[in-house]
């Protein structure tokens, strides 16, 4: 029998908890015997006094225990690799890291999320594909990596149960972003869904649960512990988030982004990222390549239209139709232009984010639909030169009353200067 307000008390007083209390303590409450209240003042206690990293791998470990776990190498017979993002605006980069990769013959297998508060999520962008499924069995999941080399699905119901319900609760309870709660729930995820090697983007900025380097930092080297302890090979790329990733910004106009980028005329920040991450993984992969030599098979397979051709294999596999002009539309396209001349020396990240929810391209409320078409496309990136009345962006909406506030909060995002600010290169660290 647990006694969590023991254990809510010891965490409260800065105490060391022992591996076996912790493991107790969400066992029960991932069956229901510890109610929501106490895990709620625990996870606060959490949230001031921290866990150290035994605390934080026994987290981990207890979480991955409370439902099912996937051995994806074992039943693909090869090494499979994945990737994480952290989460951020208009990040679309597994949907182009996952054909590429698997183009160059690497299975690429992902269970992803939906959207969470500003930040997309890549469920939502592939649903605005007509009659494309994110729910498969583990069976097809694990045959259609097999076969096509590439499957995205949402998690299954019996992976990690335990987060499901602690990110629940602490979406609510103010304690989302602490560095050993965002690594416990990110890595229980990634290790059970089973892939031997990880590559994670952690992003650092206005737009991220991480606003500064040296908060991303620890969160990096905290999942890199937990990832090694699990005998997983990880390395994690530390990526700007202050500005919107590429322009497009909301799902469908994000899956045409995609494609472009597969077509290799994506924007170059959004391109930079997609090609470091794939020669990460590639060098993780057993094609027994360096991160140079992994760059190079990346580029050449959007080059050569071998990744472009991958993406409408596994969108169709998926039951998706993968022509472009198959995508919603929106019935109202709003130029945003500059108010006067200079450079656009910021972006809002958090901002031009709201202003896609707001359009409808996320959800206000847990269980609201989304808007598919709708969203905002940025044309002038940090650092570009702009002529007063020279557009900046485009709102994607439903009418034309929503087109008009979201121009509006658009344009509030951008800040603009007489000169060009230091240039930021998108891949601000690696670690691992
Ligand atoms: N993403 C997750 O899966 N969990 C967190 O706690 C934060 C971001």
């Amino acid at each position: 029998m647990v006694h969590a307000a023991e254990l809510i008390r010891r965490k409260r007083d800065d105490e060391e908890l022992a591996s076996e209390e912790i493991s107790e303590l969400v066992l029960a409450y991932a069956g229901g015997e510890v109610p929501d209240y106490q895990m709620a003042a625990f996870c606060m206690a959490v949230y001031f006094r921290g866990l150290n990293g035994r605390e934080t791998f026994a987290l981990t470990d207890a979480m991955i225990r409370s439902g099912e776990t996937i051995d994806l190498g074992a039943a693909i017979g090869r090494k499979v690799v994945d990737k994480h993002s952290t989460g951020g605006v208009g990040d679309k980069t597994s949907l182009a890291v996952g054909p590429i990769v698997a183009a160059c013959g690497v299975p690429f297998g992902k269970m992803s999320g939906r959207g969470l508060g500003h930040t997309g999520g890549t469920l939502d962008k592939l649903e605005s594909i007509p009659g494309f499924r994110v729910e498969l069995t583990t069976e097809e999941f694990l045959d259609q990596v097999r076969d096509v080399g590439l499957a995205i699905i949402g998690q299954s119901a019996n992976l990690v149960p335990a987060d499901k319900l602690l990110y629940g609760l602490r979406d609510v309870t103010a304690t989302v972003d602490n560095v050993s709660l965002i690594a416990a729930s990110i890595m229980s995820k990634k290790i059970a869904a089973g892939a031997d090697a990880i590559v994670l983007d952690v992003k650092v900025g206005d737009g991220a649960f991480m606003k500064t380097i040296e908060d991303a930092r620890e969160l990096a080297e905290s999942m890199l512990e937990l990832g090694r302890h699990a005998g997983r090979e990880v390395a994690c790329v530390l990526t700007d988030m202050d500005q919107p990733l590429g322009q497009a910004v909301g799902n469908a106009l994000e899956i045409r982004e995609t494609i472009a980028t597969l077509r290799g005329d994506g924007p170059p920040d959004f391109t930079e990222l997609v090609l470091a991450a794939c020669a990460h993984l590639l060098a993780f992969s057993d094609l027994g390549v360096d991160e140079a030599a992994g760059r190079q098979l990346a580029s050449r397979a959007v080059q050569d239209g071998s990744a472009l051709g991958l993406y409408e294999r596994w969108i169709a596999a998926q039951g998706g139709d993968p022509a472009e002009d198959a995508l919603p539309t929106a019935p109202v396209v709003r130029e945003v232009t500059a108010p006067t001349g200079g450079y656009v020396t910021a972006i809002g990240a958090v901002d031009v984010g709201m202003a896609a929810l707001r359009l409808g391209a996320g959800r206000q409320t847990k269980d609201q639909g989304i808007d598919h078409a709708v969203g905002v496309r940025c044309l002038k990136k940090r650092g570009d030169s702009v002529e007063s009345g020279e557009p900046i962006a485009e709102v994607h909406a439903r009418d034309e009353a929503s087109a008009g506030q979201a121009a509006d909060e658009v344009l509030a995002a951008y800040g603009f200067g007489d000169s060009a600010p230091a240039a930021t290169p998108i891949v601000l660290e690696t670690l691992g």
